[in-house]
């Protein structure tokens, strides 16, 4: 039985394109995959300037809404990095092992990098503790947007290091399961929905919140009119409706969009409907657990003392096979 793994960066709240993105399909994956292991990364967080009071509320903001979306803990292990602490013990060891070049190469790196005057270590060790981070579970599968190939790339390139040298087959390759929806742009249609360009529709937000976000949002901008024909093929309401509405709906709507039966209006206010029956239960289960803020610390203790126990007893190898113990 395949182990997945997968982490999130602790952002506070989920937003509609994190929770399409990733948590929709972890909570899939829960059910065909028990124990399955979702990690909070919050060692991942701390490689800029940060608050510690903020990075603590955003890192039980992010657990309270995975919890929400239907993250089971029960059946998945849901968990904060920095509760297992083997995982920096295991980056140590991995970034002993990589070559700076393949750290200097990453995509994402570069980027980051490219904005910043001053370049600290941990943005480039980044990819060596997510590596870490899979491979203490052993992990083989791991579900996250096509942003992160080349993170898994040099994942599976850390694993055929360390076996070749410290022991054949021991740690998988893992590889990368693509989450099915495609990824979500911002309301403003230009970029990808981020925190930080302020384009997100929150997982939490009330109906009306969401409705004075749609109302304004772009569409196919070619469509000036509602007499004008539209293409729902470039327009970023209709993506929307591909993640939110039924199947027969999807279609009517681009029908409707292309025949210019329907104005743009028409066609976010059958999107808020769609989006309101996916968004009113995981608000429901906000309110219970914002209720009983206890249930979100409880259920990251249990996920991170059994994650512990997994981490620890890979480290026990790890350490005979390496002659540190
Ligand atoms: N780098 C991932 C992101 O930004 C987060 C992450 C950290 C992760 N460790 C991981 C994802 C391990 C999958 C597996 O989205």
């Amino acid at each position: 039985m395949p182990q997945i793994f997968s982490g999130i960066q602790p952002s506070g709240e989920l937003h509609i394109g994190n929770y399409l993105g990733a948590v929709k399909n972890w909570v899939a994956l829960q059910e065909t995959h028990p124990g399955a292991l979702y990690c909070v990364v919050n060692y991942h967080a701390i490689t800029g300037v940060y608050d510690p009071a903020v990075l603590r509320q955003r890192t039980f903001d992010m657990a309270r809404s995975i919890l929400a979306a239907g993250v089971d803990p029960d059946r998945a292990i849901l968990f904060v990095q920095s509760a297992v602490p083997e995982h920096t013990e295991l980056a140590w060891i991995f970034n002993t092992m990589t070559p700076l070049g393949e750290l200097e190469r990453q995509t994402q790196y570069k980027d980051k990098a490219a904005r910043q005057e001053s370049i600290l270590a941990g943005l480039l060790n980044y990819p060596v503790l997510q590596a870490a981070d899979i491979l203490i579970y052993r992990a083989d599968r791991v579900p996250v947007g096509e942003d992160q190939a080349q993170h898994l790339e040099l994942s599976r390139d850390t694993a055929r290091r360390w076996n070749a040298r410290f022991g054949e087959g021991f740690f998988p390759e893992p590889q990368t399961l693509l989450t099915p929806a495609r990824r979500i742009m911002g309301l403003d249609g230009q970029s990808k929905m981020s925190k930080s360009l302020g384009n997100t529709v929150g997982l939490l937000e009330s109906d009306e919140a969401i409705w004075q976000k749609l109302r304004p949002a772009v569409t196919d901008p070619a469509r000036q009119r509602k007499t004008d024909p539209g293409n729902p093929d470039v327009c970023n309401i209709y993506s929307l409706h591909k993640a939110f509405s039924p199947v027969d709906t999807q279609a009517h709507v681009a029908t409707q969009c292309r025949s210019a039966g329907w104005g743009c209006i028409d066609c976010k206010k059958v999107l808020a409907d769609g989006v309101s029956a996916e968004l009113t239960p995981i608000r429901r289960r906000a309110e219970l657990l914002d209720a009983e803020p206890a249930r979100v610390h409880d259920a990251l203790a249990t996920g991170g003392a059994r994650a512990r126990a997994l981490a620890q007893a890979t480290m026990g190898e790890v350490r005979e096979r390496m002659g540190l113990s």
